[in-house]
């Protein structure tokens, strides 16, 4: 179990992969992050001017020949100042420009990503993990565009012109110690303590994670939890979680701490060295003094960029990891694709032939089944739980991709046509409804977004849920988030099946309809099926008799086959 977790948390690519992926994200927002690099580089180096041209001045007063006036030193020395807040402001507004135009594109992508995976990877994934990643994830990923890309770009800039501006003023001596100093600190110091700190920070995450996701899933199931009066393990297993969490989080914590002391230690030593370097040349009469003074001063000064990347390393592995994340959903493979480039169809038939399917490479679920069905026809399926009846109503909907056989409406293979065109013909009562946190009329809407009050009311008459609405505190207006658990089973069931009587498809796909409906309310509903049967095809599952009753034909599911039978 523990190996199992462990593979799971390794990140499936190197951080410089990451960064390039999410670089390539930003498309043509980039030039907004090459001004806001631009601005931040010229700001610290208006930031270091103040100072600098202070050491100008103390050079000037110690008999350097500056060409600069005093008063031209002073307003240069003023002007930097003034200069520094402006660019910074412009700095700080572009970075969260596109860090919140970038959230806004990653959100969006997602959401798409999301689409194309539903519904059939999304069965299997653990839904905390994509609530983690839609708010978390992304969020630090904002730190990544707003706090990582610029101040590297900005301490290979500055720590450019600095190394120049001290080769050329005070001697290449003293500027090969300041080059020395930025790669230790900007380069080497990280890279050491990335690769401990890589590993703490992807084991903080993916513990974070599971404990969100374990957390989640205990406040969803709680009615279950105090049923089955499993509340005291269930607060020890997360009372363990939190303990791990809070030791991977100290582990972390550990490592960030040696490793700013580590950088800390360096500039300081750097800056030591610089001024002996600079103290030596002065002794041995290959520098002036006004020289190494405006030399060691810039040296000084210029080490915030680099030490700005040294910090990094913490929140970067973090936003690798969740960068890895949010990049293996934007890249994984759906079970199926959309058909686009395919036919439209008008529903008048459907043929299934030889029909395989099995899930994931695992066993086969259905082995070359056939069926039939037309327009005026009302189908039972029946057959014992697990055979395979909802996967066969999900094959029909192409939710998943066949493994072999042909599903033909009117002829035309379901791979061939259109998915818009095959969800406007078919539609599906599915074993449990989502409700939507929106008021019943909304909740209805989706089906038909154009729908009159007539056209809903007359769908909610056929599923048998048009009295129990009225009864609610606003009737069609009543909030389903208002109710709370308030819907029962067959109340939700019922809007569900009202959702489809009002969608209006040609081909409805039933699964056990009647489930959670007492009888009279059944009798409602399968007098509404029979009227709406001429204009239609149902194919109906159930495990009732009275339901199946309704039924022109009735299909058996057993090992995998489809069997007609006779006389249920
Ligand atoms: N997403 C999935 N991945 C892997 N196996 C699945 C998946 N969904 C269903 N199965 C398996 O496929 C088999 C058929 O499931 P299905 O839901 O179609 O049964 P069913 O006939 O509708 O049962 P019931 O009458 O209880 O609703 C079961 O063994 C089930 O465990
Ligand atoms: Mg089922």
């Amino acid at each position: 179990m523990k190996t199992r977790h462990r593979q799971k948390s390794r990140l499936r690519r190197s951080g410089a992969q990451i960064m390039a992926s999410l670089v390539l994200l930003l498309g043509s927002l980039a030039y907004i992050m090459v001004l806001a690099v631009f601005n931040g580089s010229l700001g610290f180096l208006c930031a270091m001017g103040v100072t600098l041209f202070g050491a100008v001045g103390i050079a000037k007063l110690m008999g350097e020949a500056i060409a600069l006036s005093w008063g031209a030193i002073a307003a240069l020395a003023v002007g930097c100042g003034v200069l520094r807040g402006v660019l910074r402001y412009l700095e700080q507004y572009s970075n969260h420009y596109i860090a919140f135009r970038l959230l806004a594109v990653l959100r969006d992508k997602i959401f798409g990503a999301l689409r194309l995976l539903c519904p059939a990877k999304l069965e299997t994934k653990q839904k905390g993990s994509i609530i983690a990643m839609i708010t978390s994830d992304i969020e630090t990923l904002e730190v990544f565009y707003a706090h990582t890309v610029s101040p590297i770009c900005i301490a290979v800039l500055v720590s450019l012109c600095v190394f120049l501006l001290v080769g050329f003023v005070s001697g290449w001596y003293l500027a090969l110690v300041a080059l020395a100093g930025y790669l230790t600190i900007g380069i080497v110091l990280p890279m050491v303590s990335s690769g401990r700190l890589k590993d703490s920070g992807v084991r903080y995450r993916a513990e974070f994670a599971s404990f969100n996701a374990y957390f989640l899933d205990s406040i969803k199931g709680i009615r279950d939890i105090v049923l089955n009066n499993a509340g005291v393990a269930r607060e020890a297993e997360v009372n363990r979680r939190s303990d791990i969490l809070l030791g991977e989080t100290r582990r972390m914590k550990r490592e960030i701490t040696r490793a700013s002391a580590a950088t800390e230690l360096a500039v300081s030593l750097f800056i030591a060295a610089a001024l002996a370097v600079g103290i030596a040349q002065v002794s041995g009469g290959s520098l002036s003094v006004g020289r190494m003074i405006i030399g060691v001063v810039a040296v000084f000064g210029s080490f915030g960029p680099v030490i700005a990347i040294s910090a990094l390393p913490g929140n970067l592995t973090q936003t690798f990891a969740s960068g890895d994340r949010v990049l293996n959903l934007l890249t994984e493979q759906p079970a199926v694709r959309p058909v686009e480039n395919g036919r439209s169809i008008s529903y008048r038939n459907l043929r299934v032939r030889d029909l395989s399917f099995s899930y994931d490479g695992q066993a086969p679920v259905l082995r070359e089944l056939c069926m039939h069905a037309a327009k005026g026809e009302i189908i039972g399926i029946v057959g014992e739980s697990g055979c395979g009846k909802s996967t066969f109503l999900k094959l029909l909907l192409r939710f998943w991709q066949k493994t072999g056989g042909e599903i033909a409406y009117n002829g035309t293979d379901i791979d061939g046509i259109n998915t818009d065109s095959l969800l406007d013909n078919v539609t599906m009562v599915s074993q449990s409804t989502y409700l939507f946190d929106e008021t019943i009329e909304e909740n209805l809407r989706i089906a038909k977004p154009g729908a009159t009050q007539q056209e809903l009311e007359s769908a909610c008459r056929m599923a048998a849920v048009h009295d129990f609405i009225l009864t609610l505190p606003d009737g069609y207006r009543t909030q389903v988030g208002a109710l709370g658990d308030r819907l029962s089973a067959g109340e939700k069931q019922r809007i569900g099946l009202a959702r489809a009587f009002l969608r209006g498809s040609e081909l409805i796909l039933l699964d056990e309809p009647t489930s959670n409906v007492d009888s009279i309310n059944e009798g409602i509903i399968l007098r509404a099926l029979r009227q709406q049967k001429n204009k239609k095809s149902i194919i109906l599952v159930s495990h009732r008799a009275s339901t199946m009753a309704i039924a022109d034909r009735v299909y058996k599911v057993e090992n995998g086959k489809m069997e007609e039978v006779q006389g249920l």
